[in-house]
């Protein structure tokens, strides 16, 4: 039986402390881990870039899911696959030619995803789900972690998982923002097969019970 893969987000730890981080996520038996990149021009805030992905690579074997949330991407995604990302993910009303940026990363023989952002609308995404290996949706404005679950955006949920079934396409279906214990149910039911965690599990009393308990069987 297939089950919700779990993908604890770096954003929510100790900046100061990366690679114990991955460390961590490992031991807590998650999947994946998902790394949250912000240039504070397509989103306000800034972390880190292809130098962080890097040297996680050097610390860990997990599948680096990197969440690109930067203008232009089209420029950056082949730094981030030879950087040792596994799938890198972005934002395509951020970028002046998606298809060029989704033709570079799997040119480096990486997984490709493409995002629609909490305020957007389908056809943001619509053009590429024929050549996409995940659909990220967002269910919280992308930016920042711990904020609060949109619990509306489940209705586009279903929609790219009509889709999908419908058309026979291959993309995976990732929720990323407010996801917990405690919304999991709903979201694998609406079509979710990754789910990306920040302050669910690296600020829950026992990270290892919260990874655990989203990991659900996909009927
Ligand atoms: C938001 C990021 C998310 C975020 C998730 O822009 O893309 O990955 O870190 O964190 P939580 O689960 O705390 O909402
Ligand atoms: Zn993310």
């Amino acid at each position: 039986m297939n089950k919700v893969k779990v993908a604890p987000s770096i954003l929510s730890a100790d900046f100061g402390k990366m690679a114990e981080a991955v460390a961590n996520i490992k031991e807590w038996g998650a999947d994946w881990v998902h790394c949250d990149v912000m240039d504070g021009v397509y989103v306000p805030n800034i972390t880190f870039g292809m130098p962080m992905v890097k040297a996680l690579r050097g610390y860990t074997d997990m599948f680096l899911d990197v969440h690109l949330m930067i203008t232009e991407p089209e420029k950056h995604v082949g730094a981030f696959c030879d950087s040792g990302a596994d799938m890198v993910t972005f934002h395509p009303d951020a970028s002046k030619n998606p298809q060029l940026a989704i033709d570079i990363i799997k040119s480096k023989g990486k997984l490709c995803g493409v995002v629609l952002n909490a305020d957007q609308p389908f056809e943001i995404i619509e053009p590429y789900l024929d050549k996409v290996d995940m659909v990220l949706i967002m269910t919280v404005q992308a930016g920042f972690g711990g904020q609060s679950f949109m619990a509306e955006r489940l209705d586009m949920v279903k929609r790219v998982k009509d889709i999908k079934d419908k058309m026979g396409y291959k993309y995976l279906i990732q929720l990323d923002g407010g996801i917990s214990p405690s919304n999991v149910q709903l979201c694998k039911e609406a079509g979710m097969e990754i789910a990306v965690a920040g302050n669910s599990v690296f600020k829950a009393n026992n990270p290892t019970v919260s990874v655990q308990s989203m990991q659900i069987e996909i009927g």
